[in-house]
Order: structure tokens, then C-alpha cells, then sequence
């Protein structure tokens, strides 16, 4: 594995790898003093860009913390201030970060195919990675977010994840189905508004259930995945009363007792609350949102480290 392009192109034994390396670096990054200089210095000649054209704060800081706790160079490549002002293409900036001796180019953008013209832009060097692009692929988020689910719910195959709100701009929700589906997930429920679902074939749709009822899709539900209304996304013809959403399918103290009574709740952040979720439940004991943060770092250790010391 020398880059991470989707979910689809992940094998599920390569998928469960990245976990049990997660786990690794998980206890490492949480008990400093069984600091072990292997993990340390596992990438320490290596040179990696962090290549963001979208805001980002949790998932730029993860990748660059990830880098750095095992010992890679790491350079922010700031957009706003770049060359790309002066109107330098995609394939300049990349070609430069090539002939710079680039390990790996992490990459946000918001057309869908961005990671995918790099690599092909790249060949085999350096690695990319997609840190989320357009509408369609995260797969960092769709890995933390699954690994987060079996801390709390060991068996995949036995439980029912519904995905609630703005699917149709959510590269989260995507690949969180791709990853869910490889992994022998068969409950998946989508609950939301006719207006922010996916256009997509009959094959999307097989096997999930979709429900515009937040109270009947909730039930047995064991875990809950919130999304943002991903504003910047919508075309302006989509209007959206923040606070109509929120009566519908916010998820609340009153609401979450639709799902299970063991649920948990997730969300890819930034949340946005009294929108998609209460700050009750944000904060509750359900809530596993922060683990995700957490998690993140791991998972992304875990990735660098494969698509880097396999190449
Ligand atoms: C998500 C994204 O950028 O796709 N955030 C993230 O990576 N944690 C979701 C969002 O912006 O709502």
C-alpha cells in the first residue's frame, strides 16, 4: 500500500492492519513513558506536505501531529499565500513538491478526484493521501470512525449504524458506508430529507434502508452519526431552516431515546450545535466524539506509516 486514494481500493485485511497499528500507537500516544524510539524516529527522513484547499483544523492538525510523532518532516503548505495565487496549476505545485524530494503529499481539495490525479501526476512517488475531496471520499474519517465504533461495539456484522442529515455534500457519510459495507456491516440506515440525499444509482441504495423519519429510522439503532449541513457545499437553491432541521432530526436528549439505550453518538466535527445535535449530548456520556479526535492521530500513524515504509 503506497497511497490512500478511498475506501474502495482498501483490501479488508489491509483495513484491519491499519487498526491493529492504531492500537499500537494509540497506548504509545497516550502513555508517554513507554516511549519507544522505534515508533519515534520510524519516519524520521522522510518528508511529508500537508497540501490543504479547504479549511481543516482537526484533520490538518492529526495528520501533522501523526507525522510528527513518528518522526517525520512535516510542512504545512499554505494555499492561501502559495503560488497557487499567482495561478500555478495542481500539476505545477505537485510536480515541484516531486522535485523536492516529497515523501508523501496529504491532500484536501474539493473536486472529487484530486488524490487520484496526483498519484497519477506522481507514479509510484511520493505516496498520496486524500484528506477528504470533494463530495465523495475521506477515508482517514471513515477508518477512525469505525475503529471508534468497535471500541464500543466489538461486533460489526450484529449492529445498526445510522447516518443522519446532510448526506448528499458528506464525503464522511460515503466513505463511512464504503468501509461499513467491506466490513460486513448490513444494517445501515440513512435518515434525512429528500432534498439532502445523494442522486445515486439503485446499487448505492442496496441494502441501506432510507427513512425521513428521524423516530422510526432511530430505531434499534446502536449507533448514531451525525453530520454537518455542509452550507459551503449546497447550491443556493437548497434552502435550509437551520432551525427546522434541528426540530426534525436534530439529535436531542428527547431524541436519542428513540435509538438504543447503549447508543452512541458520533460526529465527524466541527458539530454545530443546536443544529445537528444538542450540547447536552454532545457533552453526554454517549457521545464518543472526542475518542474520534483521539482516534484520528492513531489511524493516521498507522496509514503514514504503511504507504510510507512499503515504499
Ligand atoms: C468533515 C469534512 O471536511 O469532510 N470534517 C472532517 O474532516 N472532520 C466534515 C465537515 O466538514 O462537516
Amino acid at each position: 500500500m503506497k497511497h490512500l486514494i478511498d475506501i474502495e481500493r482498501l483490501q479488508t485485511d489491509e483495513i484491519y492492519d491499519i487498526f491493529k497499528q492504531a492500537e499500537n500507537f494509540l497506548k504509545y500516544n497516550k502513555d508517554h513513558t513507554q516511549v519507544s524510539y522505534t515508533q519515534n524516529t520510524l519516519l524520521q527522513n522522510k518528508t511529508i506536505y500537508n497540501l490543504f484547499y479547504e479549511p481543516s483544523t482537526r484533520t490538518r492538525v492529526s495528520f501533522e501531529l501523526a507525522a510528527r510523532n513518528l518522526g517525520a518532516n512535516v510542512i504545512n503548505l499554505d494555499v492561501a499565500s502559495s503560488s497557487v495565487k499567482k495561478g500555478e496549476s495542481l500539476k505545477d505545485t505537485i510536480l515541484t513538491l516531486k522535485a523536492l524530494q516529497a515523501d508523501a503529499i496529504i491532500v484536501r481539495h474539493s473536486e472529487n478526484d484530486t488524490a487520484d490525479f496526483i498519484r497519477e501526476v506522481c507514479n509510484d512517488k511520493p505516496s498520496v493521501i486524500n484528506a477528504g475531496n470533494g463530495v465523495t471520499s475521506h477515508p482517514t474519517q471513515a477508518l477512525l470512525d469505525v475503529f471508534t465504533i468497535l471500541q464500543n461495539k466489538p461486533d460489526i456484522t450484529k449492529i445498526q449504524v445510522s447516518i443522519i442529515g446532510d448526506i448528499l455534500h458528506s464525503r464522511v457519510a460515503k466513505s463511512l458506508i464504503a468501509i461499513l459495507r467491506k466490513l460486513g456491516c448490513n444494517k445501515i440506515n440513512i435518515i434525512a430529507p429528500d432534498d439532502l440525499l445523494p442522486e445515486e444509482t439503485d446499487e448505492y441504495y442496496n441494502n441501506i434502508t432510507v427513512c425521513s423519519d428521524l423516530k422510526s429510522g432511530l430505531k434499534n439503532t446502536d449507533v448514531i452519526c451525525c453530520l454537518r449541513l455542509q452550507k459551503e457545499r449546497m447550491k443556493h437553491s437548497l434552502i435550509l431552516d437551520e432551525q427546522k432541521f434541528f426540530e426534525t432530526y436534530g439529535i436531542t436528549e428527547n431524541t436519542i431515546k428513540f435509538a438504543k439505550p447503549d447508543a452512541i453518538v458520533m460526529h465527524p466535527g466541527p458539530i454545530i450545535r443546536n443544529v445537528e445535535i444538542s450540547s447536552e449530548v454532545a457533552d453526554s456520556e454517549q457521545s464518543v466524539i472526542l475518542n474520534q479526535v483521539t482516534n484520528g492521530v492513531a489511524i493516521r500513524m498507522a496509514v503514514l506509516a504503511k504507504c510510507l515504509m512499503e515504499n
